[in-house]
């Protein structure tokens, strides 16, 4: 079965931390946000914090 890459682009993110709120995921760490876990079977709130964030820094990438 497919997983799903999480990333989050640091030169971009601008710690607005709406992503921490949208999914559990997601933690700040030194001012940006981190994925607790960067490969994830489902896309779930993932994919919602990337819809959500509002400098397009997080990335959910189907891995084949
Ligand atoms: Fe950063 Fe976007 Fe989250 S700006 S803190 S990755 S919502």
């Amino acid at each position: 079965m497919a997983k799903f890459k999480v990333t989050v682009n640091k030169d971009t993110c601008i710690g607005c931390g709406a992503c921490t709120t949208q999914c559990d995921n997601f933690e700040m760490k030194g001012g940006k946000s981190v994925p607790k876990k960067s490969v994830v079977d489902k896309p779930g709130c993932n994919k919602e914090a990337a819809e959500i964030c509002p400098v397009d820094a997080i990335k959910v990438t189907e891995m084949n």
